[in-house]
């Protein structure tokens, strides 16, 4: 009856998503009469640059989406997206067909042909943890080349608080008239695998500037966004900047507070559900982003609040809250192997973590099946996520693998080419001894406990992301191991 049940919620889920994707474009359909008078050159079709080109072109706005990377750019232009993301290829495809999106090489070309050039190039970490600029150096300098008429340029990407000020340096440097372009900071808050949504449905639109044209033209291009519920939040470029990092850091902040609960429920026998629910309530605090894990990962947390200390350090500014949080995740992301170790009887087994060499520990032998390698549901990206610290440490202990992902084995197969990886969940479930699920991909809380049994050889689970049913676990006598939830 339950596994009847469960399947067609999930055939439920599916349908209700696609009528909410034809039902998000269509509301936005009834608010665009006419394109947008502004064309938009968005550089860089990474994650940030394809969401929000084909947003933007939603929004009824011409835009040219540019990217170096040739291979790229020709699949964008066959209608294939380089990455996993629900609902962008529909977008993508319906703007295209409305010669309202393009794709094209042509840097030179796009900065010419734009009024309002987006930034959208990666700004990765550097060895001493401040952002690296060079790509937005790069485009800087090439629109610093092509510049033929009044132009708004727009930091998208993730930049250090004062870039908008080296932008202008630069261009002036570079003999740039001031009254040649304006510079903006609208800062993103797209999360991986619901960045469609989040960009048709932003909670506020971030513009920092201090003309108060270049403001006027970048909320009409958001308009169609604010007539449906967004709101606008104008403030000069230094505090845009300062908002994004803090509003990634502060959410950092609340979910590694939530995964510390966690663990204090877990001494204590409390159940940390309840205590976040309960928190959630208070109107103060919002329910959100207080489910406990296996620590967070991502292209973003990581990198920008070690950009934000970087910053602060070199501000004589001591931001000791964010510094604990980038040490307590670190120490999060053992936790799923050290319950696994724990439910195996293995003693002393956090001072063991640290000490490898020091100790015996062995998993030879054993087979672990571990569930979900992205750093979070809905998408293939694999970077920081806690499933990499799983996979090295089990690897050192000499563990066999089986690992199962719906969307990420490909891209960790690169880091990690001696693990199994399986077609399906149950195929790395069967015959192994062990089960840990790291990722809260939807369809793991569909399996069926029972078949698990049936086709386990052990009967050890650690689930990091409290999915599975705790009354099917104890039904069918699984050793478990929760992240703040009692189960014995
Ligand atoms: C994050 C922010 O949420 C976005 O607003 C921001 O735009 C983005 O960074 C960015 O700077 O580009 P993202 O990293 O895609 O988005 O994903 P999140 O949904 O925020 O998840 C981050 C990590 O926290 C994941 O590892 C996730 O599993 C974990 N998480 C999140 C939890 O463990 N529990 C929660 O309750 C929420």
């Amino acid at each position: 009856m339950i596994k009847i049940y469960k399947i067609n919620r999930s055939k439920y889920f599916l349908l209700f998503s696609i009528l909410f994707f034809q039902s998000w474009t269509l509301q936005l359909d009834n608010q665009l009469n006419k394109l947008n008078n502004q064309t938009i050159a968005v550089i860089g079709t990474g994650y940030v640059g394809l969401v929000t080109g084909a947003g933007l072109a939603e929004c009824g706005n011409r835009v040219i989406c540019v990217d170096i990377d040739i291979n790229k750019i020709a699949k964008l232009n066959l209608g294939e997206i380089p990455i996993y993301e629900p609902g962008l290829k529909e977008l993508v495809d319906k703007n295209r067909a409305l010669d309202r999106l393009i794709f094209t090489n042509n840097i030179e070309d796009a900065i010419k042909k734009s009024d309002i050039i987006f930034i959208a190039v990666g700004t990765p970490m550097s060895d001493d943890g401040a952002a690296d600029l060079s790509y937005v150096e790069s485009v800087i300098s090439n629109i610093s080349i092509n510049i033929n008429n009044y132009k708004i340029i727009c930091t998208k990407s993730t930049v250090p608080v004062g870039t908008g000020s080296w932008i202008r340096l630069l261009l002036t440097n570079s003999g740039i008239k001031n009254s040649m372009f304006d510079l903006v900071s609208n800062p993103e808050f797209l999360r991986e695998g619901s960045a469609v949504k989040d960009f048709l449905y932003p909670d506020r639109i971030v513009l920092g500037s201090d003309s108060k044209k270049a403001l006027d033209i970048m909320c009409d291009i958001y308009k169609p966004l604010v007539t449906n519920g967004s709101q606008y939040m104008l403030t000069n470029i230094t505090t845009a900047e300062t908002i994004k990092y803090v509003t990634n850091a502060f959410l950092a902040t609340k979910l590694t507070f939530i995964n510390e609960i966690s663990n204090y429920c877990d001494a204590v026998g409390a159940n940390v559900k309840d205590v976040a629910y309960s928190l959630g309530l208070d109107k103060r605090i919002s329910p959100l982003f207080l489910k406990p894990g296996p620590g967070f990962g991502g292209s973003c947390f990581p990198k920008d609040i070690i950009a934000l200390v970087h910053s602060s350090d070199q501000n004589n500014i001591d931001l000791k809250i964010v510094k604990a949080v980038i040490e307590a995740n670190e120490i999060q992301k053992n936790k799923p192997v050290e319950k696994l170790l724990e439910l195996m009887s293995i003693k002393n087994i956090g001072a063991s973590l640290d000490n490898l060499e020091a100790t015996n520990l062995s998993l030879k032998n054993i087979t672990i099946a571990v569930l979900g390698l992205a750093f979070k549901d809905n998408t293939d990206d694999i970077r920081y996520s806690p499933a990499i610290t799983t996979l090295k440490l089990l690897l050192n202990y000499g563990a066999n693998i089986k690992a199962y992902d719906p969307a990420a084995m490909k891209n960790m197969q690169q880091e990690f080419p001696e693990i199994n990886y399986c077609s399906s969940a149950y195929d790395a479930i069967k015959d192994a001894d062990a089960l840990i699920l790291m990722t809260e991909w939807p369809e793991f809380a569909n399996l069926d406990i029972k078949k698990i049994k049936s086709i386990m050889h052990g009967n050890i689970i650690v689930d990091a992301r409290n999915m599975f049913d705790i009354s099917e676990l104890k039904k069918h006598d699984f050793d478990v191991k929760l992240f703040g939830i009692p189960y014995n």
